[in-house]
C-alpha cells in the first residue's frame, strides 16, 4: 500500500469576507478512510476555513475526529457526531443535532461512497443492496431530514457527490450504477426544491489520489492515472473540495441541477490513449 501524504496547507490569512460566513454545513463521511485527507475532510476544511459552523458526521467518529482537528488547528468551528447515514434514523438526529448546536442548515456536502468492482455476473446480491444503500439511500435519507431546515432557513446548497463512473463504464458496474443514480437524483432534486431556493448540484470526481483508492495504487498505476487526462497531473481531495465549496457559496447562486466533472478533462477526451502504454489498464 502507498502511503497518502497529502498535507494540508496552511490556512491563508483571509483579506477579504469568508465565502460561507454564518452558513451551517453537514458534511457526510467527513472523515478519511486511510491516514491523509479524503473528499469529505478536505471540503469540511474548506468549508469552516471560510467561515461555515461545520458538523463532522462518519459512521466511525474516530475519523471526524481528526477532521475536527485539522479545523480546530486552524481556528474553525465544528463538531463531530456518530451517524450511520444509510439508516433514517441516524439521518434525522444528525440534521436535529445541527439544528440543535449552530441554529441552522444551509449546506449538506453528501459525500459518503463507498467502491464495488465486478460485473453483474460476479457481483452478490448483497453486496449490490449494501453498495446502492451506501451510495444512493444515504443521499435521499440525509437530504430527506435536511431539506426542511434549509427551507426554514430561506434556502440552501445540497452537493451530492457522484464520480466520472457515473458517466462512463469503468470496470465497476455496480460503483458506475450507484453513481449514475445519484446524478438521476441530483437533476430530479434539482427540480423538486428549486422552488425553495434550494440549490442541488452534483460533483463527479476523476482519479484523484485519496485514501480510498490509495490501498490499491502502486507508483506505476498513479503515473499512468496521471498521465490519462489532458492535464497531466495527479488530483487531490482539496480539487474535489474547492468545487464543493463554490457549489455551496453564494457565488453559485444561479447555478442548480448541474454535474460537475472535476478530472483534469478526461472524460471530455475518453477513451484515452493509454493502450499505447503498452498494457490493458481499466482505468
Ligand atoms: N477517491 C477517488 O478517486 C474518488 C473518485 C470518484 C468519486 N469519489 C467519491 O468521493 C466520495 C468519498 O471520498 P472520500 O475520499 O472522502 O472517501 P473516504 O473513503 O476517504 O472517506 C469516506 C468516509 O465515509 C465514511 N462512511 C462510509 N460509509 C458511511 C456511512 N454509511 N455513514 C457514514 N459515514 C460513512 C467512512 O468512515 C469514511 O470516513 C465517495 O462518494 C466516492 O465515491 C472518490
Amino acid at each position: 500500500m502507498t502511503e497518502v501524504r497529502i498535507v494540508p496547507e496552511r490556512s491563508p490569512r483571509l483579506e477579504r469576507s469568508p465565502r460561507l460566513e454564518g452558513k451551517v454545513a453537514i458534511v457526510t463521511g467527513a472523515g478519511s478512510s486511510g491516514p491523509g485527507i479524503g473528499n469529505g475532510r478536505a471540503t469540511a476544511t474548506l468549508f469552516a476555513r471560510e467561515g461555515a459552523k461545520v458538523l463532522l458526521a462518519d459512521m466511525t467518529e474516530e475519523r471526524a475526529e481528526e477532521t475536527l482537528a485539522l479545523i480546530q488547528a486552524e481556528g474553525g468551528t465544528a463538531s463531530t457526531i456518530q451517524a450511520d447515514v444509510t439508516n433514517a434514523g441516524d439521518c434525522e438526529r444528525m440534521a436535529a443535532a445541527c439544528i440543535e448546536r449552530y441554529g441552522r442548515l444551509d449546506i449538506l456536502d453528501n459525500n459518503v461512497g463507498i467502491s464495488r468492482r465486478g460485473t453483474v455476473v460476479e457481483v452478490s446480491e448483497a453486496d449490490w443492496d449494501h453498495i446502492m444503500a451506501v451510495n444512493v439511500k444515504s443521499i435521499v435519507l440525509a437530504s430527506k431530514f435536511a431539506i426542511p431546515h434549509m427551507m426554514a432557513a430561506g434556502g440552501g446548497s445540497i452537493i451530492n457527490i457522484s464520480s466520472i463512473a457515473g458517466l462512463r463504464a469503468h470496470s465497476s458496474t455496480p460503483y458506475t450504477a450507484s453513481k449514475a443514480a445519484v446524478i438521476g437524483l441530483t437533476i430530479s432534486m434539482a427540480a423538486d426544491h428549486g422552488p425553495d431556493g434550494i440549490r442541488t448540484n452534483c460533483i463527479a470526481p476523476g482519479l484523484v489520489y485519496t485514501p480510498m483508492v490509495a490501498p490499491r495504487m502502486d507508483d506505476d498505476l498513479r503515473g499512468i492515472r496521471s498521465a490519462a487526462a489532458p492535464l497531466r497531473t495527479e488530483g487531490t481531495a482539496w480539487d474535489i473540495g474547492n468545487a464543493a465549496l463554490f457549489l455551496a457559496s453564494d457565488e453559485a447562486r444561479w447555478i442548480n441541477g448541474v454535474v460537475l466533472p472535476v478530472d483534469a478533462g478526461l472524460v471530455a477526451t475518453s477513451p484515452v490513449t493509454y493502450q499505447t502504454l503498452g498494457q490493458q489498464v481499466r482505468l
